[in-house]
């Protein structure tokens, strides 16, 4: 049997722009804030993929010809909107067509190597925090008080290729290979 791995493709912001995600970080009961070498937003989860599906998806990602695109974050918010809050993240604004095309241009690949994918929609965001058991009051406290939030805009130039590792202390992201975008000039 051809063995699997838990992948997804990823942008990552520069570590000054991660720094400014990590000071929304505050001590909150039942909270688990992302270290920062681990902040991304996921342009596409694979989920199990076998090592022969990946290596067709970096060939392809290999000649990918998109073009490098400034890129700002803005904004917090909680997911889901309904129930208890799981997620406490820092979104993009509104608009943006570069970063959608740039999914879009992503899943065309991976859906002609993978037909059955679900290309459900696209809510680009950095999870900033998982929460098990917060209350409602004090994830909603927190996304009012950063509800301004604007980080420094950041050049996307490149796809990263990560693996998901589900360990007891919670996931973490092993980065496989780095898909560069086309300089503009
Ligand atoms: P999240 O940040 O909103 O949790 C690796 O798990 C990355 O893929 C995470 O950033 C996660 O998004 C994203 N992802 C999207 N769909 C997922 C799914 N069905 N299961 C796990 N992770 C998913």
């Amino acid at each position: 049997m051809s063995e699997t791995q838990r992948l997804f493709l990823a942008i990552t912001p520069p570590t000054s722009v991660r720094q400014t995600l990590v000071a929304l970080q505050q001590p909150l009961r039942h909270v688990r804030w992302t270290p920062l070498d681990q902040l991304h937003l996921t342009l596409r989860f694979l989920g199990e993929v076998s090592n022969n599906t990946r290596d067709a998806l970096t060939d392809r990602l290999a000649n990918v010809e998109v073009k490098r695109f400034p890129l700002p974050l803005e904004g917090v918010g909680v997911f889901p909107l309904k129930g208890p809050p799981r997620v406490l993240w820092v979104g993009i604004g509104s608009g943006h067509p570069r970063l959608h095309q740039l999914r879009q241009h992503i899943d065309d690949i991976v859906v002609s190597i993978s037909p059955t994918t679900d290309v459900h929609t696209f809510h680009p965001h950095v999870t900033v925090a998982r929460c098990a058991e917060i209350a409602n009051a004090a994830a909603a406290a927190w996304a009012r008080s950063h509800r301004e939030f604007a980080g420094p805009v950041f050049l996307v130039d490149a796809v990263h290729l990560y693996a998901s590792e589900l360990l007891p202390s919670g996931p973490r992201y092993r980065l496989l290979k780095s898909f560069p975008l086309t300089p503009t000039v």
